[in-house]
């Protein structure tokens, strides 16, 4: 499949669900990409990007009976480490009936949760939004390997987070140690390829004879603990608790199309969707001098356009992103700052926050059904690395850029939920622009780090009307070549006959499987 078709209605017909193509859907998610090594320290990669590398997104699927795996439908849990699945829970097929009622055959149910700690040890009160980013970087990485099985993804709005901790097994109290409880995130929807986008597989909010048979199913296994002690932040607590989804409370417009998409070139048609999946990497450091053409940079900008398609189709609410971009080196566009307005409707709100003295002018060698506005001529890099944390890399790319959300109005419109939605969505923003900066030979980073105040200075945002969420840059990379890497599973991941492990306690109790 070419990297093209990634971002094409439906590309592909559906591959039967079955535990080798569950497999590849992991495989090119959230599975490991390449061990480094780098003197004595040896650290696994993996194909989704995590802040620091740290990782605190957990993945659960719900599965029908398949053969290889459990005779009755089951809840599973992924181990990237080993790429199983290991089983957390067996539901009756009653349960399994009710929960997927209004589905079409072929459909399972995915779930993703975080566990804050991973993050918070080190990054502390910052930690719950990279948290959020990372699950918005795994919707992405989910819903392209979803395309490439045939397969659609959506979110389903309509369960609360409650209910999600529920399903997921992560409400068990008892079996988690308290200072690295899991926080369920989301619930989504896996189904075969239909032929129309109207018809988008939806499940309904389950009721109270669902949850019960939940509670009731036959659990096992404990999560590992990860530290002996732990630092305690309150406020993550209460942001926590503060952004959980309440039942049916999610927006339910959707994205609004974008038609202006660039055509594939030659050489983007010929690129292996796999292999830009596999290689995506953060860069550690650009080198301050080469350019990307003006075209080539359009190209990338207009992909982080929302459309019908993936990866957009797998959320329910329309774009609240715009892009504040620092242009440093793009041959044939001046240095400066500029704006992408993701929903061009709503420039006048954006520009009626700003400072007025930038000037919104659409430079003429722009295609005009493309939103963008140069607000400042300037040689920005200093100012970019300023704002990124004194990061080098946001200065020495071709363009860094700050993502700036409709906060305050998305917040009172939908709820306090909706927080974390607006995470996800620069999240998957992040790793749209991970997959090109791959295939244009170029390499990029998700920057968490950055200082949100004097981001604002720059656009003279006055309140939080629109907050700064993420930032990114883009640059060609100067490559470490002290770091060794390695395949991700070695030569066991070829011959193995792999494992569904049947209790999360007992790794010993390997089983079954083709290609897992
Ligand atoms: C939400 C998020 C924030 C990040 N912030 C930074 C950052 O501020 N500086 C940086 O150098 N790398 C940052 N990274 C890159 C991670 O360090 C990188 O993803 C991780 O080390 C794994 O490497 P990989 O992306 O090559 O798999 C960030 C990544 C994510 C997803």
């Amino acid at each position: 499949m070419t990297y093209e078709q990634l971002y094409e209605a439906r590309p592909l017909p559906p591959l039967e669900l079955h535990l080798d193509s569950l497999a590849d859907f992991f495989r090119y998610s959230l599975a490991l990409s390449a061990w480094k090594q780098a003197g004595e320290n040896r650290w696994a990669l993996r194909i989704n990007p995590s802040s620091g590398n740290l990782h605190p997104t957990e993945a659960y699927v719900v599965l029908p009976p398949l053969p290889g795996a459990s005779a009755s439908p089951a809840l599973y849990h992924y181990v990237s480490e080993s790429h199983v699945l290991e089983q957390r829970a067996s539901f009756t097929d009653d349960t399994w009936q009710r929960l997927t009622t209004s589905l079409p055959a072929g459909s399972f149910l995915l779930g993703l949760s975080s566990v804050v700690w991973r993050e918070a040890w080190k990054y502390g009160e910052r930690s719950f939004r990279y948290c959020q980013h990372d699950i918005g970087h795994a919707i992405a990485a989910l819903r392209f390997a979803a395309v490439l099985s045939g397969w659609t993804l959506r979110l389903v709005p309509s369960w609360s987070t409650e209910e999600i901790a529920q399903l997921l097994g992560l409400n068990r109290t008892g079996e988690f140690c308290v200072e690295e409880q899991e926080e369920a995130e989301l619930l989504a929807v896996v189904s075969p390829n239909d032929t129309s986008h109207e018809n988008t597989p939806r499940i309904l909010p389950p009721d109270e004879a669902l949850m019960q048979q939940i509670r009731d199913a036959s659990w096992r296994g404990r999560p590992n603990q990860l530290s002996a002690s732990h630092v305690d932040w309150p406020v993550i607590d209460e942001v926590a608790v503060a952004t959980r989804m309440p039942r049916t409370a999610a927006p339910t417009e959707s994205m609004p199309s974008f038609g202006a998409r660039s055509p594939a070139t030659d050489d983007h048609s010929s690129i292996d969707a796999l292999q830009i999946i596999s290689q995506r990497r953060s860069c550690l450091a650009l080198d301050g001098v080469s350019e990307i053409p003006r075209e080539q940079f359009l190209r990338v900008i207009m992909r982080t356009m929302p459309g019908p398609d993936a990866p957009w189709d797998a959320v329910h609410w329309p774009p609240k992103i715009h892009l504040l971009l620092f242009v440093h080196r793009v041959n044939g566009l001046q240095p400066g700052v500029y704006m992408l307005m993701r929903d061009r409707a709503k420039t006048d709100v954006l520009k009626a926050a700003c400072d007025g003295a930038l000037i919104w002018q659409a430079p003429p060698e722009v295609p005009t059904e493309l939103p963008l506005y140069m607000l400042r001529a300037a040689d920005c890099r200093d100012t970019a690395r300023t704002l990124s944390c004194h990061q080098d890399i946001a200065a020495d790319g071709f363009f860094s850029l700050g993502m700036i959300a409709e906060f305050a109005g998305s917040i009172r419109q939908y709820g306090p939920s909706f927080y974390r939605n607006l995470f996800w969505e620069a999240g998957i923003i992040g790793q749209v622009l991970y997959l090109e900066a791959e295939t244009a030979g170029a390499r990029s980073t998700g920057i968490g780090c950055f200082f949100d105040d004097p981001v604002h200075d720059v656009l003279g945002l006055k309140d939080d009307q629109f907050q700064s969420l993420y930032h990114f840059t883009m640059g060609m990379p100067v490559e470490d070549n002290r770091l060794q890497s390695w395949p991700p599973y070695g030569e066991t991941e070829l011959r193995s006959s792999g494992g569904i492990l049947d209790d999360k306690s007992d790794k010993s109790n390997s089983l079954t499987r083709g290609s897992f």
